[in-house]
């Protein structure tokens, strides 16, 4: 079983993140989301989250490619819960690239995926403003 590990906030979902949670399951055969805590995004991203963590979490759980959830709460998990969930293949979209070659040295491929065109979280909360 090939197991693929992604990160992110996920509020307000939208069709990007459902791109990018389908890529990434087609990638293996188990997902797993970290999902960035509100405290996390509040203290780390300076991101206020629109709907909660229990909100996303529940979200993300309805969503076929998605395996599991578990809660991302600072920056430095990557390295050890690639060892935990026994993960092979980390993916991230490429507004990140470059940010996570070092998960290589864990013994886990890294992948960027390209973002879906013209549509985000902020793009959503400032168009709505
Ligand atoms: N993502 C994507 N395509 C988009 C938006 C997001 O592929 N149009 C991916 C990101 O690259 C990331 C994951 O979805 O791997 C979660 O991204 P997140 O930052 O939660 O979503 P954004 O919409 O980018 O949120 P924000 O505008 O707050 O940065």
């Amino acid at each position: 079983m090939k197991r693929v590990i992604t990160y992110g906030t996920f509020d307000l979902l939208h069709y990007g993140h459902i791109n990018l949670l389908r890529r990434a399951k087609a990638l293996g055969d188990y997902l797993v989301v970290g999902l960035s805590t509100d405290e996390f995004n509040w203290n780390e991203k300076q991101k206020k989250c629109y709907f909660s963590y229990e909100q996303r979490k529940a979200l993300l759980e309805s969503i076929r490619y998605v395996d599991l959830v578990i809660p991302e709460e600072n920056w430095d998990q990557k390295r050890t819960d690639v060892h935990e969930y026994h993960i092979d293949t980390f993916v991230i979209g490429d507004d990140w690239k470059g940010h996570f070659d070092f998960l290589e040295e864990e013994g886990c491929e890294v992948v960027y995926l390209s973002r879906t065109p013209e549509i985000s979280t902020s793009k959503i909360k400032e168009d709505l403003h």
